[in-house]
């Protein structure tokens, strides 16, 4: 299995969690070669990645992973030991917009980076999923490995149908794989469409803070850095075709995390007390909305010793700080300067 002195490719690297995942490669495995690739889609921004630039032990690729001819040279040039996917279309607001993207990229895009694992015989390919392929729970119980497959939105019925074959290449051709299907993340670097840092900015600018229907759709949150320190583990202890939840039993309904993070900003910033709250603004709810996730993630536990680390009430205020820290990397994102980044990064080489 995976050790040091490894290569590994990580895809969707300048995203959310695959940027966060580079970092974390880089501080805890000092022999291994990373490899970041990323199409640089409205999502991803080199600026996460920023401080590697002089690591002679990472490289950045430009590449879609659609792109068989740019991928198959790219897997001719390294040995790759480990493929770690985190590259997928990921919003579902967008997903219901315009599905056919979320099949090209989130399906056929898995497709062409199995295929050539398989080829190159790769020995361990990890497929980042998510915890909405199950579907929506009611009040009680949570999701385990064994539950349905019952997606609901466009965006989790893609990412379904990557983990399907991600298992039909495991069954069918023997490549060693794992999935891992994780809760909702939280902290630096996420991209200010998605709920927590959207309330940040709209709290910090004065903006209204939309919430679906009552606001009471139930998420179970997850540090990112809990979620990278997951996927390693499966990476390195996982059992070959296997599946592991990954969660770290925090769940809250949307409109109390916006009424938190409303009161964060509002001590934080010297807000009049109740300035944000009075932002919240409930809008129609979102089509087809599941109601509640909540992730058992014992066998990763149990089969791996992982846990999880971050308390949620020092994660959401270290989070809240990094945004109110980090305003020029919001700033320049609303603004789209973040997209000039790589040309600098790339522009005298
Ligand atoms: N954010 C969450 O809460 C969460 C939870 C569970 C699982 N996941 C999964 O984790 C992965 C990463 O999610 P995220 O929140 O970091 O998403 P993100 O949107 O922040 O990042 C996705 C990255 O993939 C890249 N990308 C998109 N299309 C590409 C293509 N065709 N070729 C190469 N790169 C491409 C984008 O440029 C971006 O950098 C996804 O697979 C997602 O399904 C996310």
């Amino acid at each position: 299995m995976a050790g040091t002195g490894e290569s590994i490719l990580v895809t969707g690297a300048a995203g959310f969690i695959g940027s966060n995942h580079v970092q974390y490669l880089c501080e805890s495995r000092p022999d291994a070669r990373i490899v970041a690739l990323d199409a640089l889609t409205y999502a991803g921004n080199m600026e996460n990645l920023a401080g590697l630039e002089e690591n002679n032990r990472f490289r950045f690729v430009k590449a879609d992973i659609r792109n068989a001819d740019a991928l198959t040279a790219l897997f001719e040039e390294e040995s790759f030991s480990l493929v770690v996917h985190f590259a997928a279309e990921s919003h579902v607001d967008r997903s219901i917009m315009g599905p056919e993207v979320f099949v090209d990229v989130n399906v056929r895009g898995t497709l062409v980076l199995l295929e050539l694992a398989r080829k190159h015989k790769i020995a361990r390919f990890c497929q980042i999923g998510t915890d909405e392929v199950y579907g929506s729970l009611g009040p009680e119980g949570r999701f385990t490995e064994q539950s349905p497959i019952q997606p609901n939105s466009p965006y989790s019925a893609s990412k379904a149908a990557a983990d399907h074959l991600v298992r039909a290449y495991h069954h069918t051709f023997g490549l060693d794989t794992v999935i891992t299907r994780c809760s909702n993340n939280y902290g630096p670097y996420q991209f200010p469409e998605k709920l927590i840092p959207l309330m940040i900015l709209n709290c910090v600018e004065g903006k209204p803070l939309p919430v679906y229907g009552d606001g009471k759709n139930v998420r179970d949150w997850i540090h990112v850095r809990d979620h990278c320190t997951a996927v390693d583990a499966a990476c390195r202890k996982g059992r070959a075709g296997e599946v592991y939840n990954i969660g770290s039993d925090n769940e809250w309904a949307n409109i109390d995390i916006v009424k938190r993070i409303a009161s964060l900003v509002e001590s934080k910033t010297g807000k009049p007390r109740g300035a944000c709250e009075a932002l919240i603004s409930y809008v129609t709810d979102r089509p087809g909305h599941d109601r509640r996730y909540a992730m058992d993630s014992l066998k990763l536990r149990h089969e791996t010793g992982w846990m999880p680390a971050y308390d949620f009430d020092r994660g959401l205020a270290d989070t809240v700080d990094w945004y109110l820290v980090n305003e020029s990397w919001w700033r320049r994102i609303i603004s789209g300067e973040y997209r000039d980044y790589y040309d600098k990064w790339y522009g005298d080489r």
